[in-house]
């Protein structure tokens, strides 16, 4: 299948981060936890040298607890300070302030030597659509926080978050560009609902996924399904999803796209288990 991304969108986006990057001093990036490289867009480290870089693992709820502390890792020994989040919960965000002052520690200190204090670290959320990038800015701003707007050296009409004295953020996030260049990439980002399902073969989709999913979470498909273990191929375990939860057409065959709308929903939502798609040792 070909996985489409739109283009168009693109070089606005990047004119934009471009221009709005240039106010920040810190890049808070959204990462989905299930597919951490997939849904990055390298060139984010291109816009963002010489920008303190923080990256949240976001959606951790629903990504294999084991594999999110790999990606921790594996985006720390590249210089990245790094958290998991869940932002629509809010787990793991009262720990942002404090990565946020360790990854500015730097200009922090610069800034204190030159005399200057309580001028606030100013950031910009960052990533691809669909990643929790509203929902982490509501979440860490709540209602607490003021809006700051037109102030001196500020482009117009640019609206900063006050959150405390130490940090504000933009109040638009940047959005990223996905790396549609990989079929891949696309691929995944189809798995998790990042794409527009209208345009994808869902019946496809799904023997991709089951496919996928066979590899590390056969024993979790298996339980939720209650397929026996000698289904052997992705197409078999689609045919017992769609028996086991009774997706006939009126004739009696196989209804393969109410399963496949089954099937996605559950993995999307977390029923089947909590599945990472992509592995640190794979991309190493
Ligand atoms: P965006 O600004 O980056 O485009 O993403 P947005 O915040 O709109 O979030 C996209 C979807 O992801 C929302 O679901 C949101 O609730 C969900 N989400 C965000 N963060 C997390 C998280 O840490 N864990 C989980 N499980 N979900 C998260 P939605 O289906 O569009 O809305 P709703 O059903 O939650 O109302």
């Amino acid at each position: 299948m070909n996985y489409q991304w739109y283009p168009g969108h693109m070089t606005k986006a990047k004119r934009m981060m471009q221009e709005n990057i240039k106010l920040i001093d810190l890049v808070i990036e959204l990462v989905d936890a299930r597919i951490p490289l997939s849904s990055r867009n390298p060139d984010i480290d291109e816009l963002g040298k010489n920008k303190a870089r923080l990256i949240l693992l976001n959606k951790a709820d629903l990504a294999d607890d084991v594999c999110n502390k790999e990606w921790i890792a594996y985006f720390k020994k590249r210089g990245f300070h790094v958290l998991e989040i869940n932002a629509k919960a809010g787990s793991g965000i009262k720990g942002v302030q404090g990565a946020v002052r360790e990854a500015c520690r730097e200009k922090i200190e610069r800034d204190r030597r030159k005399g200057i204090v309580n001028r606030p670290v100013r950031a910009i959320v960052v990533g691809i659509p669909n990643v929790g990038k509203s929902t982490f800015i509501n979440s860490i701003a709540g209602k607490a926080c003021t809006k700051t707007g037109n102030k001196p050296g500020v482009t117009k009409g640019k609206q900063w978050i006050r959150l405390n004295r130490e940090l504000e953020l933009l109040d638009t996030p940047g959005i990223l560009w996905p790396r549609f260049d990989n079929q891949e990439v696309g691929r995944n980002l189809a798995f998790i609902g990042s794409m527009n399902d209208e345009i994808l073969q869902k019946t496809e989709l799904t023997i991709d996924l089951i496919g996928c999913l066979m590899i590390n979470y056969k024993k979790e498909l298996a339980a939720r399904y209650q397929f026996p273990e000698e289904a052997e191929t992705p197409l078999q375990v689609y045919e017992h999803i769609c028996e086991s939860r009774k997706c006939y057409k009126k004739g009696g065959e196989i209804d393969y796209e109410k399963g496949a709308l089954l099937l996605l929903d559950d993995f999307r939502s977390g029923r089947i288990g909590r599945i990472t798609l992509e592995r640190p040792e794979e991309s190493a």
